[in-house]
């Protein structure tokens, strides 16, 4: 068996534990992660490239003999770093920039799910102010407005009021807040509910899906406060037990794929629907084109495969129907972030405590850098720390155990990640 060269794309916690489990892999040689973190560094080689100079991604990639490249952000798949990459010989994990379109047009994705007949939330779509606001002004309130193309979890306004969207049109639509991203607005009903992640391997035409997991998405307890990229994840989330894997996967993932293929646009990598699960049933809020981020951090430790095995057989149409192989007991893993985030934080803040954290606890790093040996942040969200148990309060007491373990100035959690799943048995 020949051993290959992997590229793990990204630098954040999501990356630091797809290059953690590919290291598991007897099937990897060398490992490298572009750009990385203080946390990929010591398992992998950093390569200076940023995660979006997908030309220069691609050049690096042929001139030094990389078999693999797994791209964990949208925005390099939305570029076409896989189309690159295929262009050049070297295999990639990930959609092309068409297929990623799920995640980088709203819209796009909007009309597909129609086609596909995927319940989702009544919609419109607008370019025009005027009559942007002429069908808002008189929706049913709350009213959800979406920024059309990727604006990093920063596009989704939800008025409370006509007031309220008549600004987020404005701000939308004439004063381009959003920059190109916001040119087209997508205009939908307000769904209530409880919000899971179900995220599955798809070859073309087979769609493989992983355990539910759920992301809490707001930086304080009980959901209070501005949204972040993540503050936390749990799986396998029971929330939808109810419906169950195999039906969620069959009315919302397969319709999907084999859309998509119908089209000529085959989709291979990891395919991520966000579910509202309301009282009429689960409806799909958005699909992203990669694994999710804080979701990966707890959902690798569970995966009981081979990950280059599941990439192979995802990029050459051979994955095996139905669910992946999955590790019994849950995960839990809670973010540390730095002082202010999501608003200004500072960085180069000395991390100390981790020799502290016992054997059994995954720590995955996102914005921290080693600097002659001294682990320093770097970004707004720090550390993943990821525990686990045979339950959810289990593996909860276990993360915050270690959680409390790791210090540096300013540092803030959330208390309270799978809380309510764990009190509610
Ligand atoms: N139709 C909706 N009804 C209620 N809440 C919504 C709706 N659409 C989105 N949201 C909320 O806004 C968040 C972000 O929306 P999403 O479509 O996932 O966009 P993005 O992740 O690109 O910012 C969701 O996680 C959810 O909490
Ligand atoms: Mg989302």
């Amino acid at each position: 068996m020949s051993r290959w060269n992997v590229l793990v794309v990204g630098n954040g916690a999501r990356e630091h534990a797809l290059v953690w489990k590919l290291r598991q892999s007897p099937r990897v040689d060398h490992l490298f992660c572009a750009p990385g973190n203080g946390g990929t560094a010591v398992i992998a080689e950093n390569v200076p490239i940023a995660a979006n100079q997908v030309e220069a991604l691609a050049a690096w990639s042929a001139d030094n003999q990389i078999d693999l490249v797994v791209v964990g952000p949208e925005e390099p798949l939305a570029l076409g770093l896989v189309d690159r990459l295929t262009r050049r010989g070297v295999r990639a994990f990930g959609p092309t920039a068409v297929a990623a379109r799920i995640e980088s047009s709203k819209s796009w994705a909007k009309s597909l799910m129609v086609e596909a007949n995927v319940p989702t939330a009544a919609y419109a779509i607008f370019d025009d102010a005027v009559a942007a606001w002429e069908y808002a002004r008189i929706q049913r309130y709350p009213l959800v407005l979406k920024a059309d193309g990727l604006a990093a979890g920063k596009g989704v306004i939800i008025a409370m009021t006509p007031e309220e969207a008549k600004a987020a049109i404005r701000m939308a639509l004439e004063e381009r807040t959003f920059g190109e991203a916001g040119r087209t607005l997508v205009i939908e009903e307000f769904l209530a509910g409880e919000e899971m992640s179900l995220l599955a391997f798809v070859d073309g035409r087979t769609v493989a899906p992983l355990v539910p997991a759920r992301d809490h998405k707001r930086v304080d307890d009980d959901d209070t406060g501005p949204n972040t990229g993540g503050m936390g994840a749990i799986a396998p989330s029971r929330l939808a037990d109810r419906y169950g894997v195999e039906h969620l996967t069959s009315t919302i993932l397969q319709p999907i794929a084999s859309a998509l293929a119908d089209r000529g646009i085959p989709y291979h990598g990891v395919l991520y629907a966000g579910l509202m699960l309301t009282a009429d049933g689960p409806r799909v809020l958005e699909f992203n084109c990669r694994l999710g981020d804080p979701e990966t951090q707890v959902l690798l430790p569970l995966l009981d495969e081979d990950l280059v095995d599941l990439i192979e057989a995802t990029a050459t149409g051979q994955l095996t129907p139905g669910p992946v192989r999955a590790r019994a007991g849950y995960r839990c893993g809670v973010v540390l972030a730095s002082d202010g985030y999501p608003g200004a934080y500072p960085t180069g803040l000395p991390i100390s405590g981790l020799d502290q954290v016992d054997d059994e606890t995954l720590v995955f790093h996102a914005g921290t850098k080693l600097v002659d040996g001294l682990l320093l942040t770097a970004g707004g969200r720090v550390l993943t720390v990821v525990g686990h148990g045979e339950t959810l309060a289990a593996a909860r007491q276990h993360a915050y155990q270690n959680v409390e373990k790791i210090y540096f100035a300013g540092a803030h959690y959330r208390r309270d990640i799978g809380g309510r799943e764990a009190d509610q048995g």
